[in-house]
């Protein structure tokens, strides 16, 4: 029966065939240990000496690291694996043998394995990070198809800049310019006023010469937008979502995070309602932290959100910046001309904002003033302006950095290994 490791469980006590890698390896002269993978998972394959023909010892023995095989065996329950199941192992055909594989089970330095992204991204580790990726993506979608949320997908190449025009990797269309997008949010707007409620996850792009570990070149966003949402709704929607893709992991990730080492009693309590702080509030705990130079107007860098994160045991909501700091779309808050009814979302354990969004600016004057007073191309927004010229509403959204949601909830600590292909500073290859 050819079956892979991840269905193994149903075949207990019986022979089976797995296509599949040798990651590692022990032997001694009776008994041979194979690490073996298949994508799928991971599973010790055992070959006793008395018990195979001599060339199957012999082909155990010698098998190299990450060579190509078909492994046949009989399935059995191993309690002392976290895996549950191995192999006992009665064949093996070597499909391809690989030569010096570059990554051996040694430490290797962090430019060594990134140059080696594609060969690195086989080990436990990468493969339990891209797993729970994976689980978040799935369940952002059951979160807002459960929601009555419609998937709506912006453009890449877009002409405009919602997040101010420092950043942006500009390129030709033809005769004209054009940038990659650095947040679709601008397209869900309209998508929102057609579809009500809307998501998209896309990649984005900022030209951010930011060498942190929670910057990416190219990251992707999960943005949802709402007509007739307002300030406090858009708070809820963020931490519903929140919690959920955090529970969802928890649920069906468990292997993963055990491989990662993860502390899952810290995730355990990700519920909502998350606490809420101003600006102001978050300027005041800074100065009573021993942050004596931060002045009201100043914008957080990632000390001051760690900072502020530790005296929360949930992500954290920071309302009310001052508009100063915020990007143009922004609605002003009715009571307080000088802040905007925006939250950044910040995770705890260091991991920082996970979530910018904001109620949007609905009258017409109001908004053709900001884009001026930014200096923004009118004709580029015309399109943005008239959402508001033919039916406007109040409404709402934000936008979720995937890659550093993963970083958090994995527990890994730089946001390079939480994306199959990490686009940094310097970094294009591979
Ligand atoms: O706060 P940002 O810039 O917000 C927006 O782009 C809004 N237009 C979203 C919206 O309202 N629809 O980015 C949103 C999130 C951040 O909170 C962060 O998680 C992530 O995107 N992010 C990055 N992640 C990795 N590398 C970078 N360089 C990032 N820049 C932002
Ligand atoms: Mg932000």
């Amino acid at each position: 029966m050819k079956t892979t490791i991840a269905e193994v469980h149903k075949y207990v006590g019986q022979q089976v065939t797995i296509g599949c890698w040798l990651s590692n390896k022990r032997s001694s002269g009776k008994i041979a240990f194979l690490q073996l993978r298949d994508g799928t998972g991971f599973i010790q394959g055992v070959v006793v000496k008395a018990e195979v023909d001599e060339a199957v010892f012999a082909k155990a023995k010698s098998i190299t690291q990450e060579s190509s095989l078909y492994v046949t065996g009989t399935v059995r329950e191993d309690e002392r694996s976290p895996f549950g199941y191995e192999l006992a192992v009665s064949n093996i055909e070597i499909i391809h043998e690989s030569v010096d594989y570059p990554i051996t089970p040694k430490e290797h330095g962090t430019d060594f394995l990134m140059d080696h992204r594609h060969l690195w991204l086989r080990s436990k580790r990468q493969h339990a990070v891209m797993k729970i990726r994976n689980e978040i993506i799935r369940a952002t979608y059951e979160f807002f198809n459960n929601e009555g949320f419609v998937k709506v997908d912006p453009p890449i190449l877009t002409g405009s800049a919602p997040e101010g025009t420092t950043e942006l990797f500009a390129t030709k269309y033809f005769d004209e310019d054009a940038y990659l997008s650095q947040s679709g949010q601008l397209y869900m707007e309209a998508a929102a006023m057609a579809l009500g409620k809307v998501f998209s996850f896309g990649p984005t792009f900022r030209a951010e010469k930011s060498k942190t570990r929670r910057h990416l070149i190219e990251f992707w966003m999960i943005e949802p937008e709402m007509a007739f949402y307002q300030f406090e709704d858009n708070l809820i929607v963020q931490e519903n979502y929140v919690s959920y893709i955090v529970q969802s992991v928890l649920k069906n990730c468990k292997l993963e995070l055990n491989t990662l080492g993860r502390d899952t009693s810290k995730l355990e309590n990700i519920k909502a309602p998350f606490p809420r702080i101003t600006y102001d509030e978050a300027i005041k705990l800074l100065h009573e932290k021993g942050f004596d130079d931060i002045q009201w107007g100043d914008d957080f860098g990632a000390p001051h959100e760690t900072a502020i994160a530790e005296s929360f045991d949930k992500p954290v909501f920071i309302t009310h910046y001052p508009k100063t700091i915020k990007p143009f779309y922004m609605q002003p808050d009715p009571e307080r001309e000088e802040v905007v009814l925006c939250a950044d979302l910040i995770a705890p354990e260091g991991y920082g904002e996970i979530i910018g969004g904001s109620e949007r600016i609905h009258d017409y004057e109001l908004l053709k003033q900001n884009i001026e007073a930014h200096n923004l191309d009118l004709n580029a927004y015309k399109w943005y302006l008239e959402l508001r010229q033919y039916g406007s509403v109040p409404h709402s959204g934000f936008g979720l950095g995937l890659e550093r949601t993963v970083a958090w909830i994995s527990g890994v600590e730089h946001v390079r290994e939480t994306i199959p292909f990490p686009r940094l500073l310097n970094r294009l290859y591979p």
